[in-house]
């Protein structure tokens, strides 16, 4: 019997999204305002899902206070007020799209996560747009 359990977390985040190569032009064609030269933020709220069997011992899947420091440690510690572009490794190449933000994340918790759980990342950039990553 599996069963998930998630938990809540933000951050703010800066970023500009666009092609080296790309005119000012074709970058705002492509990615509308998030291409600003001068950066802009966005609130990003993620819920992080881990699935697995209940610990007969605890009644729990895993200790949320666990999940939580894991969360603060390799999300909100590295992310939270940062320009992602300039300040973050992983987005020195990469553009820094909701969709690779949620594989970073994804890969940065995954590491501090017992294999024996599956887990899946929700990532909104908007109230309204948000993208899920579970690692296929
Ligand atoms: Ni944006």
């Amino acid at each position: 019997m599996k069963v998930s359990i998630s938990r809540k977390a933000h951050f703010n985040a800066a970023h500009r999204l666009y092609r080296e190569g790309y005119s000012d032009e074709e970058n705002l064609r492509v990615f509308g305002k998030c291409s600003n030269p001068m950066y802009h933020g966005h609130n990003y709220e993620l819920i992080v899902q881990v699935t697995g069997e209940i610990n007969p011992e605890t009644g729990f899947v895993m200790n949320l206070d666990v999940l939580k420091k894991i969360i603060k440690d390799e999300v909100e510690d590295y992310l939270d007020h940062k320009n992602l572009n300039l300040e973050v490794d992983e987005f020195k190449t990469v553009n820094p799209t909701v969709e690779n933000i949620s594989v970073v994340i994804w890969n940065r918790i995954r590491t501090k996560l017992d294999s024996k759980y599956d887990l899946k990342v929700t990532l909104f950039e908007t109230p309204r747009n948000f993208v899920e990553y579970s690692g296929d």
